[in-house]
C-alpha cells in the first residue's frame, strides 16, 4: 500500500508532453513545441565560471543557505525586486518548488487558487492532502483576481478560517504581470480576510516593459512569502537552486523550516550556492542578458498575439515570462462536429495532425470543457537568436523568420488547424 494522496498524483504534465514530443521527433516528426517552458538563453559565462571556480568544495553548507548568498539575495531583492529584507529572511533550497512544497506542508489552512495557475500548486496541495478552492477568473482581465473576486469568494465564508493564497506575477500560464494598483487593491483585501499570500516571484525581472515586477510583498509585508531562483531569470532550471523570503509576522517559523530542511535536503550543493552568489550580485552585463532576453521575448509574444487575434483565437496579453494562453472557444461548435469535446483530446488533436505540442487547460484549472490552453514560446536556439539580436539590436519579421523557424511554422499550422474547421 502507498499514501493514497501520492497515488493519486500523475507525472507533470509538461514533462509528460516533453517526452511525448521527443519520441514523434525521434520518429522523424517535425514539431512545433509549444508545451516546455525552459528558458532557451545561456547561463551568463561569470554564473559557470563560479560555478567552476567553486566544484571542489565538498562540505555542507547550512541548511537554510550560504550565509553570503543569503546577504547577496537580500541586497538583489532591496534593489532590482523593491522588496527590502534582511539576509535572516532569506532561506535557499533545491529550487522554488520545492521551498513551496515545503511551504505548503508547514501551514495549516484552505488555498485558494486563482483559475488560470502553474500546473503543480495543486497537485503539491493534495500530496499533502490538503484543501484548495479555484478562485473564478476571467479572460477579459487576463486571468487575474481582484479584490472584488476575493469578495465574492469570502461571501458567507467562517472568518475565522485561515486561507493561504498563491499568486505568481508574471504568470505561468498567462504571461501576465500584475501591477502595483492591482496589487494595492489586493493587498486591502488579503488584509481584510487575514490571508496568508505564496507570491511566486520566480520570473519577476522577465517583464516586457519594467526592469523587474510588482510584489504584493510591498503592499502586504506582514503575511507575503516571497518565492524566487535561477531558473527562469538566469536560465539555470538545471542548477535547482531557489529561495524564499519569509515576512516578519513568521519570524517565529524560521526553525520550523530549518528543522524541515534539516531532514529532507539537508542543503542546496555547495558549488551552486557560490555561482548563485555571482548571478545574484547581478552586475550591470547580466542586467544587459536578462533586458535582451524580455525583450526577445516580448516581440515573438507579440508576434503570436497578433496572427492569432486576427483570426479570432483568444489570447491573453503576455506582459513578462515566457507563456500566454490561447483558446478555441470561438470556434466550438465546429470542433465539437469533429467529436472533440475537451482541452485533452484537443490538444492530443493538434500534436498528432497539426504536429503542434501544447498543454490543454485542465493542467491550469480550467475546465476540460473549456477550449483554453498554454503555450510556451521559447522552441528556438536562444544562444544564436541572443547573440544575433546584440548585433542588429531589432527583432523584425524577418528576424523572426529566420531565428525562430520553428514558432512561426507552429503559428502557422494553428492557423491550418483554424482554416480547416471551415470545411
Ligand atoms: C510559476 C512557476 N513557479 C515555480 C517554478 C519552479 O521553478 P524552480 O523549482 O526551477 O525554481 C516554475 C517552473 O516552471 C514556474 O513556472
Amino acid at each position: 500500500m502507498i499514501n493514497k494522496n501520492i497515488a493519486s498524483l500523475k507525472q507533470s504534465s509538461t514533462l509528460l508532453i516533453n517526452e511525448k514530443v521527443k519520441a514523434l521527433r525521434t520518429k522523424g516528426d517535425q514539431i512545433s513545441h509549444f508545451g516546455f517552458g525552459q528558458s532557451p538563453f545561456p547561463i551568463h559565462h561569470s554564473i559557470i565560471n563560479a560555478l567552476q571556480e567553486h566544484a571542489h568544495n565538498n562540505h555542507y553548507l547550512p541548511v537554510a543557505g550560504l550565509e553570503a548568498l543569503r546577504e547577496q539575495i537580500a541586497f538583489f531583492l532591496g534593489s532590482f525586486q523593491n522588496i527590502k529584507t534582511q539576509k535572516e529572511s532569506i532561506f535557499i533550497g533545491p529550487g522554488s518548488k520545492e521551498l513551496l512544497y515545503q511551504s505548503i506542508l508547514i501551514f495549516e489552512g484552505t488555498f485558494l487558487i486563482p483559475k488560470g495557475s502553474w500546473v503543480s500548486y495543486i497537485p503539491q496541495i493534495a500530496a499533502k492532502g490538503g484543501k484548495y478552492h479555484l478562485i473564478a477568473t476571467d479572460l477579459k482581465n487576463d486571468f487575474k483576481i481582484t479584490a472584488a473576486d476575493l469578495d465574492v469568494f469570502f461571501k458567507n465564508k467562517a472568518p475565522k478560517k485561515q486561507y493561504i493564497l498563491i499568486l505568481n506575477s508574471p504568470n505561468n500560464p498567462t504571461g501576465a504581470v500584475y501591477s502595483a494598483e492591482e496589487y494595492k487593491a489586493l493587498a486591502i483585501a488579503c488584509r481584510k480576510y487575514n490571508l496568508i499570500v505564496f507570491s511566486d516571484e520566480i520570473y519577476s525581472q522577465i517583464n516586457f516593459s519594467a526592469q523587474f515586477s510588482a510584489s504584493i510583498s510591498t503592499f502586504y509585508p506582514e503575511k507575503t512569502i516571497v518565492f524566487g531562483g535561477l531558473s527562469k531569470v538566469f536560465s539555470a532550471g538545471g542548477y535547482r537552486l531557489g529561495f524564499m523570503r519569509l515576512p516578519s509576522d513568521f519570524e517565529v517559523h524560521q526553525d520550523v523550516y530549518k528543522a524541515l530542511f534539516s531532514e529532507t535536503f539537508s542543503c542546496v550543493s555547495s558549488p551552486v550556492q557560490f555561482a548563485a552568489q555571482k548571478a545574484y550580485e547581478f552586475e550591470q552585463d547580466l542586467q544587459n542578458q536578462v533586458r535582451d532576453l524580455s525583450f526577445i521575448l516580448k516581440r515573438v509574444s507579440e508576434y503570436i498575439y497578433k496572427e492569432f487575434t486576427d483570426i479570432s483565437i483568444e489570447c491573453t496579453k503576455s506582459q513578462g515570462a515566457f507563456y500566454m494562453v490561447i483558446g478555441f472557444n470561438n470556434f466550438k461548435s465546429q470542433i465539437s462536429k469533429r467529436g472533440i469535446h475537451t482541452s485533452i483530446d484537443l490538444a492530443t488533436h493538434v500534436l498528432e495532425k497539426y504536429k503542434v505540442a501544447m498543454l490543454p487547460g485542465v493542467d491550469f484549472g480550467f475546465e476540460k470543457e473549456e477550449l483554453f490552453f498554454r503555450i510556451a514560446f521559447v522552441d528556438f536556439d536562444g544562444e544564436k537568436v541572443m547573440k544575433m539580436y546584440q548585433k542588429s539590436q531589432e527583432v523584425s519579421l524577418d528576424f523572426l523568420k529566420q531565428y525562430t523557424p520553428n514558432i512561426m511554422e507552429g503559428v502557422e499550422k494553428i492557423k491550418t488547424f483554424i482554416a480547416d474547421l471551415a470545411d
